[in-house]
């Protein structure tokens, strides 16, 4: 293992072997808050592993951008590799570019509005059966809505509703892998057959069969209607060049899976939570909405309208990134500041911690639509927001995700008030992502 350089702080409370793993699992990101004050870089421990922590957010942004090469996708990604393969997520140059720039094309403006209907039609399909005064729960409700739009949209309107489910069922059981995985990364652990790694196993099996079975149809089909599978199946690498092998287009649909699904779920359910617990902003957002829609249809061009939901779902976007921890690992020695890091090392930062400082943000835990309103807004560093990341490794899918998730917003404020359910606290899952647990919510006919 490469020596610590001089000079960078320690974190309190490391355990031989197993590092910080218990305050990974138990608080994690007030632990990564706790160590803003200890310095621009902290090491931690990973198991029996050290890890930098990276808490000066242009050191962050250099990271991601200038010195993008200088890094590979870190712990998290390798540790997702068993079920995500070599898709956008984590593969590498000249990979990554090549099929970004394949990719690309689904996710243009023209393409993304014309995702729009089957986004409303999504959103319909599970607001209009909720009754009066139901409790609904918002975790599960707005799942199922994020899995068939992915679906959807990568496969076609019928083979994408004939998967979800089982996509449904996978997903989490993956990422709670995943969290076990990065909290105390051994090598063998995960190759004993406890019954955490016989479910993660099987549903890692469980998804690869889908997808196998689902592009071998669209083959068999052939591609036409501008989906994402059918622009991965007409895609040619480089002019003439060979197009898209099965395996290559089976870790991209994967990627766009594990990418687009849960943490859409997550900002949602995060979303209806915040209206729910602030009925005057619910109530702002309710008049928008009404006189948005004026007795219309919600279509693409409805949401230029909804500039004060775009501003909720901003706050919401800082208050809960769900990609909230980021992690990437050094392939060459590496400069912050007067540190050096070495080559190989895994460097994490918290993109919770950044989003929630109190130098930038006034009232960092309240959540304040208004602050993404006017002047003040365009005076926030851009360094200290990043919940799609930035450089080149950015989100390709926020376009999509911005559709998606005003159309389920505005959907549901155009027929439903929303009221916490008496007695249940929402609170964080131990998933990697920053997900609520159960999201138990009342709806009231408007
Ligand atoms: C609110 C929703 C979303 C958030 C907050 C989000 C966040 C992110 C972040 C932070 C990254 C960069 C990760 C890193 O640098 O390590 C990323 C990358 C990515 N996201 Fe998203 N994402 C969202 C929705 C989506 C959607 C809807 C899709 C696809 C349909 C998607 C597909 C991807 C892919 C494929 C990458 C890898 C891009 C690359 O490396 O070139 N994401 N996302």
């Amino acid at each position: 293992m490469p020596a610590t350089p001089t000079g960078v702080a320690a974190a309190p409370g490391r355990l031989p072997l197993f590092g910080h793993m218990h305050r990974m699992l138990t608080e994690p990101r007030g632990f990564f808050e706790s160590l803003r004050g200890r310095g621009d870089i902290v090491t931690i421990g990973l198991g029996p592993t050290v890890a930098y922590v990276i808490n000066e957010p242009s050191w962050v942004h250099q990271i991601l951008t200038r010195d993008v090469h200088k890094f590979a996708k870190g712990i998290g990604y390798e540790k997702s590799a068993p079920f995500l393969g070599n898709g956008l997520l984590n593969s590498t140059e000249p990979t990554h570019m090549a099929h970004r720039r394949l990719m690309q094309p689904a996710f243009h403006t023209a393409q993304i509005a014309a995702y729009a209907d089957q986004m409303r039609e999504s959103a319909e399909q599970r607001a209009t059966a909720w009754r009066d005064g139901q409790v609904v729960e918002f975790g599960q409700e707005i799942h199922a809505f994020t899995v068939a739009v992915v679906c959807r949209a990568l496969f076609s309107a019928d083979l994408g509703n004939s998967v979800a489910v089982q996509v449904e069922e996978a997903l989490p059981v993956l990422l709670k892998g995943v969290t076990r995985r990065i909290a105390f990364p051994i090598g063998w652990l995960e190759k004993l057959p406890t019954p955490g790694n016989r479910r993660f196993n099987r549903a890692r099996h469980r998804l690869d069969d889908i997808l196998t079975n689902v592009i071998a149809q669209c083959r068999a089909r052939g591609a036409t209607d501008g989906n994402l599978m059918a622009i991965l199946l007409s895609a040619r690498a480089q002019g003439d060049g060979p197009g898209l092998s099965d395996q290559q287009i089976h870790d991209e649909a994967m990627a766009l899976f594990l990418g687009g699904v849960e943490t859409v779920r997550d900002v949602l359910s995060w979303a209806c939570h915040l209206l729910s617990q602030h009925p005057d902003i619910q109530r702002r957002l309710a008049d928008e909405v009404d006189a948005a829609l004026a007795g219309r249809s919600l279509d693409h061009s409805t949401l230029a309208n909804l500039g004060y939901l775009r501003q909720v779902l901003t706050e919401t976007l800082r208050l809960y990134p769900p990609a909230w921890l980021l992690s990437r690992r050094t392939v060459t020695e590496v400069a912050l500041g007067g540190h050096r890091i070495p080559p190989g090392s895994h460097v994490l930062f918290s993109v919770w911690t950044i989003q929630r400082d109190p130098a930038v943000y006034a009232a960092p835990s309240t959540f304040d639509p208004d602050r993404w309103g006017g002047a003040a807004a365009a005076a926030l560093p851009r360094t200290y927001f990043l919940p799609f990341g930035a450089g080149n490794r950015n989100c390709i899918g926020e376009p999509f995700a911005w559709e998606e998730m005003m159309i389920f917003l505005a959907t549901v404020t155009a027929h439903w008030t929303l009221h916490p359910s008496p007695g249940h606290r929402v609170r964080p899952s131990r998933s990697p992502m920053l997900q609520p647990k159960r999201v138990p919510l009342i709806v009231r006919a408007r």
